[in-house]
């Protein structure tokens, strides 16, 4: 391990992120009662802008009133170019109190972008005597963030979570994309033709492979969790599935629920199985036993298992503990 030592975020269940609009005062309410992990109120792009001011009193009175029980709950404020991010800030923080546990922030470009609301959240929270610290979720969603990801993953103590905007990330970059999230046939590759002739294989590719990767490494490098964003095709089960099972393979936490239905889904693919709980106590066990007998390295079930093995093994149980709660 490195002589530095990575801050680990507080520990949260992300596996499912509500994403709720403020301007609908019935979906907020019934937001507290679905199985999502953590909602996220928005006052940004699911808003237009004659409903900002409503959306954020719709909010402030949710967050006094609605018992969201031991969910997480955050508010997507409005992004820092715009003329409505400063009261979305002073207002839910002044007018509220400490049932709200995060801030997320939209289109964050630069470390200062998350340097700026960290001042403003700080004030305020300091002058109202507020006593539960506000962490910060980012949206990685612009060519600009991806460009400074590490700098704004390490930008505030407050940073908790790294989440990859991929439909605004596809507008940023100009990517061609047919489905918000999902995949488009053009991004692949033909394989030769096999020898002795005959038909040509074509392979879809994973076009988010590379963001969501550097999200995972910026994210996790900072002791953040990353969380993979919305899906847009809401009827397509399959799809969303893939998606997500493709984003928690390559170490997200979590994926966004832009519907209720997807927030099970979220749930099942990021918890882990029970068959894989098992497997990884029984490698704790046998690692137990080795170093029990001064071995460092032990086989089981005729493969290797290391103290990297240990690590991972010990990963899966706390978030199966975490779970079980
Ligand atoms: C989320 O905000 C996105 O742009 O995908
Ligand atoms: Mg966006």
């Amino acid at each position: 391990m490195s002589f530095k030592i990575v801050q680990q975020a507080p520990a949260r269940l992300n596996r499912s992120e509500l994403a709720v609009p403020g301007s609908n005062a019935k979906m907020l309410e019934k937001a507290a009662t679905s199985a999502a992990d953590v909602i996220f109120l928005d006052l940004e792009d699911a808003v237009a802008p004659d409903d900002k001011e409503q959306a954020r009193e719709n909010i402030i009175q949710a967050l006094n009133d609605i018992d969201f029980g031991d969910k997480t709950i955050s508010v997507r404020i409005n992004g820092l170019d715009t003329h409505y991010m400063y009261r979305d800030v002073v207002e839910v923080l002044e007018r509220t109190g400490d049932r709200l546990d995060l801030i997320m922030i939209p289109k964050v470009g630069t470390a200062a972008d998350v340097y700026a609301v960290d001042m403003l959240v700080s004030q305020v929270e300091a002058a109202k005597s507020r006593k539960k610290q506000i962490g910060f979720e980012l949206i990685i969603e612009t060519a600009l963030g991806m460009a400074n990801i590490n700098e704004i993953a390490a930008a505030s103590p407050r940073n908790e979570s790294l989440h990859f905007g991929v439909a605004d990330y596809a507008a940023s970059t100009k990517m061609r994309v047919t489905t918000i999230g999902g995949p488009n046939p053009s991004y692949g590759v033909l394989t030769d033709a096999p020898e002795g002739g005959g038909e040509r294989d074509y392979h879809w590719g994973d076009m988010w492979h590379y963001a969501i990767a550097r999200m995972v490494v910026a994210a996790r490098a900072n002791g953040l969790r990353p969380i993979d964003g919305p899906f847009g095709d809401v009827q397509d089960a399959e799809g969303y599935k893939a998606q997500a099972n493709r984003a928690s393979v390559l170490g997200c936490e979590g994926k966004w629920a832009i519907h209720p239905t997807q927030i099970d889904l979220a749930n099942d693919i990021n918890s882990p199985s029970e068959k894989d709980v098992s497997q990884a106590r029984r490698i704790l066990e046998a690692m137990e036993q080795a170093q029990k007998e001064g071995r460092g390295a032990v086989t089981l079930d005729g493969k290797l298992i290391d103290l990297a093995s240990i690590r991972q093994a010990e990963n899966l149980v706390q978030k199966a503990d975490a779970i079980a709660g």
